[in-house]
């Protein structure tokens, strides 16, 4: 019956018990408004037909309704309503509250991607991995503008506010993956702001966790070798140079404007930039983010597909400081260029 309606009014299939209870109500609010609607008509058109006037001296009586006409016409649809209070009411606190022992999961909406910061440290970018019968608090935020992280699967919609956390949570049922939308339009690109909900079994999550953590683990030990990258004090250019030559990135990417195995840092914030599909893309903090976690994604035309992936080698504040220290490759002969498009510019934070 619910699966009848679940397909009559397009949802997807529920992910957790949370859909299904919020259903549950849809059905209820949709069921009792419609068989509300078809009495308050059938009446109409039994009233029109048996009242209807019937010759050119019928005079329609007036008629004074008793209390309880009127208490009828006022109660039922309050006793309707607070049905309705009394099922969703309980799901809404229900909702806010995340049971004790739900894992975080920081997650951040930027134009345009979600990054998820996960317990000890590992990050991901446009996928969100959970473990399934588990509950999973998302505290969320926003870098630049209102953004709204959106699950349909597990009906599930809270917004991302810029300098301030907003809080949801949910338990999925089962591994599978579910789409996740940005619901807030937000620019240019806001149809795009997609990522991913993997559902993983849990002992897969567990050891899926401790490996990322192990990586952040080796990336800080080998971090620390040459001095502390993001040693505090230092700015976030200097940072953000300490990494890029830690991590390699120097040896294919030159800072004089010459050309390398990779296009070269120069005078690349900002850049519009040829891809190999012939498509025009602006490097900005957005396009250099994705470059590093996704190089194969976007390559610049006339280059090799041959950059690895730096998912989960940078943390966030590292690849925060190698975009700004891209930035702070500009040859001040050329700094005036009009190219500053979007409204909603945005610094990185730290
Ligand atoms: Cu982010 Cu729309």
């Amino acid at each position: 019956m619910s699966d009848l309606l679940r397909r009559l009014l397009f949802l997807p299939p529920a992910a957790s018990q949370h859909a299904r209870d919020v259903d549950s109500l849809h059905f209820f609010v949709v069921i009792t408004t419609m068989l509300a609607g078809l009495a308050i008509f059938g009446t109409a058109l039994a009233f029109m037909i048996r009242y209807r006037r019937r010759g050119e001296d019928d005079r329609t009586p007036e008629i004074q309704p008793r209390h309880w006409h009127e208490a009828l016409f006022i109660g039922v649809p309050l006793a309707f309503f607070l049905v309705w209070f009394a099922i969703g009411y309980p799901q809404f606190v229900e909702s806010t509250r995340a049971p004790p022992g739900a894992m975080d999961v920081f997650v951040m909406g930027k134009q345009w991607m979600w990054k998820f910061a996960y317990p000890g440290g590992p990050s991901s970018l446009d996928e969100l991995r959970v473990p399934a019968g588990r509950p999973v608090r998302l505290l969320i935020t926003s870098r630049d503008v209102i953004h709204s992280f959106f699950v349909p699967d597990l009906r599930l919609k809270q917004d991302a506010l810029p300098g301030r956390y907003t809080e949801t949570w949910f338990q999925a049922d089962a591994p599978g993956r579910h789409q996740i939308f940005c619901a807030e339009y937000c620019g240019l690109s806001h149809s795009g702001m997609l990522a991913e909900l993997v559902v993983m079994k849990p002992e897969e999550f567990d050891a899926w966790i401790a490996l990322q953590r192990r990586g952040l683990a080796r990336a800080q030990d080998a971090a620390a070798v040459p001095g502390d990258l993001l040693a505090a004090g230092s700015s976030l250019v200097e940072q953000g140079r300490n990494v890029a030559a830690v991590q390699g990135c120097l040896k294919c990417h030159s800072i004089d404007g010459s050309r390398h195995i990779g296009p070269t840092w120069r005078d690349l914030y900002r850049r519009r930039e040829r891809l190999s599909t012939g498509a025009v893309v602006t490097a900005d903090e957005a396009y250099l983010t994705r470059s590093m976690m996704d190089p194969a994604a976007e390559i610049v035309d006339g280059y090799q597909n041959v950059m690895p992936t730096y998912q989960g080698k940078l943390t966030p504040p590292e690849v925060a400081a190698v975009v700004e220290f891209i930035k702070s490759l500009k040859t001040p002969a050329v700094r005036a260029g009009p190219s500053e498009g979007p409204v909603y510019e945005s610094t990185p934070g730290r």
